[in-house]
């Protein structure tokens, strides 16, 4: 299926049924930030606060985003973010493969047929795997330019939730290995397009931005 536009989209993906995931969760989460930037961010699937939201990283692991993102220049609101998987996988767990593949066929890749980035950011290993090839690792695969499927090239790097996870020098080591990442993907970017400017002077507060999306959600849940 192809969408003309990226409401088409959204409001089909709103009314996804089509695997067991969406059982567990309040509803699928879209994308945020701008369809049309030249970058884009895909990372693995919702949290608690995303699925409350209906809206990717916007949670612990998208507020550590925002403050890597803050160190090389970008803002949310001048980048693409979306996921791999579209609903929160029961007790949070982490996606297969097969559940990225199947959604990610149906949604991601649709979305970048539509947002047409000229750079790809993969956020952990489940974006890797998807963008990359099953058997890619992060450890391993981080921080080197592949081609995806798309014909974009893309850069991994660590999910912030992984950084969560860290302490003392191994925190620091990995620190430093994202910002390099990212400054690498803003300067492909920038070569790929010298106009686009990927901050903006006032980051938007996107809790806010999509509290009335929270509500509609809320009301849903509650609902028999
Ligand atoms: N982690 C992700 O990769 N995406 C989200 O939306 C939230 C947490």
């Amino acid at each position: 299926m192809s969408f003309p536009s990226h409401s088409d989209l959204e409001n089909a993906l709103f009314h996804c049924e089509l695997c067991p995931l969406r059982k567990d969760a309040i509803g699928p989460t879209s994308y945020n930030g701008a369809p049309d930037s030249p970058l884009a961010i895909v990372g693995e699937g919702p949290g608690g606060v995303e699925d409350d939201y209906g809206v990717p990283l916007v949670g612990p692991s998208g507020q550590l985003l925002d403050k890597a993102l803050g160190s090389v220049d970008i803002t949310r609101d001048k980048v693409y973010t979306t996921n791999v998987i579209k609903c929160r996988p029961k007790n949070n767990r982490t996606p297969t493969v097969e559940e990225g593949v199947f959604c990610a066929e149906r949604w991601l890749d649709e979305e970048m047929a539509l947002v047409k980035p000229k750079v790809i950011i993969a956020l952990g290993s489940v974006a890797l795997k998807y963008l990359l090839a099953p058997d890619a690792r992060i450890t391993k695969d981080r921080g080197r330019w592949f081609e995806t499927k798309y014909g974009i090239p893309a850069i991994a790097t660590y999910h912030p939730a992984y950084l969560l996870r860290l302490t003392g020098k191994d925190l620091v080591k990995a620190k430093w290995e994202v910002f390099y990442d990212l400054k690498a993907a803003v300067e492909k970017c920038r070569e790929a397009a010298p106009d686009y400017e990927l901050k903006s002077p006032e980051p938007p507060d996107l809790l806010t931005l999509f509290s009335s999306r929270r509500e509609e959600r809320k009301q849903k849940r509650r609902m028999p």
